[in-house]
């Protein structure tokens, strides 16, 4: 019924080749450069104690670290509705929901400490505006249906993006990835269910979701960053498997997979255009508007300023909470 049962069978199969990967021996090369290449070149892993160039190092903490704040800037348009959920049984969801996705956020804070950088140094590049965080979620959420489009469709995009990632060749990020993929599937499910239940409900219900998968579905395409054309990183990190497939890849990949889905909910991907394409095997579809993604991303979408006024208040209120952890931990240590 919700058509990722696929996406989590790749996510088994990483997580065994990541077993296989443990006990590796990529032998015979000599020097560091030509070591890290055979371990690429053999689908092992890089590990942090590895050595590895400068670019990669730097290409993984500007990705790792955009996915970890994108995690947890996206916990602020749910967080919305968490009061007034329609009931208390969707309340506890969609906190227990929330609340993954701060684990997210520490999983992959924690993986990009492993480059050699820390946690505080990235959030105060995050608040500085020096680093970026997913353009989906510079969207507010007008209405419950949003939190099942936001399940649905951002969470599904998000699965479709992330699964290849659990074979990265880093293997820390790699690892993240298995457990964030398994949880973001749960988090798909639970969003469809949401919308199946508004479009199955009162011609009001139905049109809310509608409304609710009109205004999200352009925003999810563009998740999947620009085209291949204008991708700046796509070819090295392609090339050092960071990615495994292409911007452009991924978003036909995504979109293949809503057309079923939204039949079986009964509503309509607002695209006049879409429609299967018997040679290419996959459907045509309109591309999302790159010019907003471009503005988005470069500060101003709908709600960018609010996000990260929201953000800033958010670590100043919390300074006390971590200076307390910190001389408790001080404490503990002596
Ligand atoms: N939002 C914000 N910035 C984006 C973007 C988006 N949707 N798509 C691309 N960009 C930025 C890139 O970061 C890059 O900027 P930079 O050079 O200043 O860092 C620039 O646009 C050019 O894009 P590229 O295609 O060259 O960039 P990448 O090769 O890094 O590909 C990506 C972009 C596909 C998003 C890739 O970074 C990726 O797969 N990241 C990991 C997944 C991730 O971050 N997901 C966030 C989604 S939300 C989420 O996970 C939360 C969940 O709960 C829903």
């Amino acid at each position: 019924m919700y058509g990722n049962d696929g996406l989590l069978g790749e996510v088994e199969a990483a997580e065994e080749a990541l077993r296989d990967a443990a006990g590796r021996q990529v032998s015979g090369s000599e020097g560091l450069e030509e070591y890290f290449t055979a371990v690429i070149e053999a689908d092992q892993k890089i590990e942090p104690r590895d050595w590895m160039p400068d670019s990669y190092r730097k290409t993984l903490i500007r990705q790792i670290a955009q996915h970890a704040h994108s995690e947890i800037i996206g916990m602020q348009p749910e967080g919305n509705w968490i009061s007034r959920a329609p009931s208390l049984k969707r309340k506890a969801i969609l906190l227990a929901k929330v609340q993954d996705e701060a684990g997210h956020g520490l999983y992959l804070y924690a993986a990009a400490e492993t480059l050699g950088v820390s946690r505080d140094e990235l959030v105060q590049m995050l608040l500085e505006g020096r680093q970026k965080y997913s353009s989906i979620f510079n969207y507010p959420t007008l209405t419950w249906a949003d939190v099942g489009a936001i399940g649905w469709l951002v969470d599904g995009a998000a699965i479709v993006n992330q699964v290849p990632l659990c074979r990265c060749s880093y293997g820390p990020y790699a690892r993240a990835m298995i457990r964030i993929c398994k949880e973001e599937s749960f988090h798909q499910r639970q969003g469809y269910e949401i919308l199946h239940t508004l479009a199955h409900g009162t011609d009001g219900q139905k049109a809310l979701a509608q409304d609710s998968v009109n205004r999200w579905w352009y925003p999810s395409l563009a998740m999947f960053g620009p085209p291949d054309a204008d991708s700046t990183h796509s070819a090295q990190s392609m090339a050092w498997k960071i990615k495994r497939f292409s911007n452009d890849e991924l978003r036909q990949r995504f979109v293949d997979m809503c057309v079923q889905q939204a039949e079986v909910l009964g509503l309509t991907l607002p695209d006049p255009d879409l429609r299967w394409n018997e040679e290419r095997q996959a459907y045509d579809y309109t591309q999302p508007d790159y010019d907003e993604l471009k503005r988005v991303i470069s500060g101003d979408g709908p709600c960018n300023r609010q996000r990260m006024a929201h953000r800033r208040g958010a670590h100043a209120e919390g300074a006390w909470v971590r200076e307390a952890a910190a001389a408790y931990a001080k404490k503990r240590s002596r």
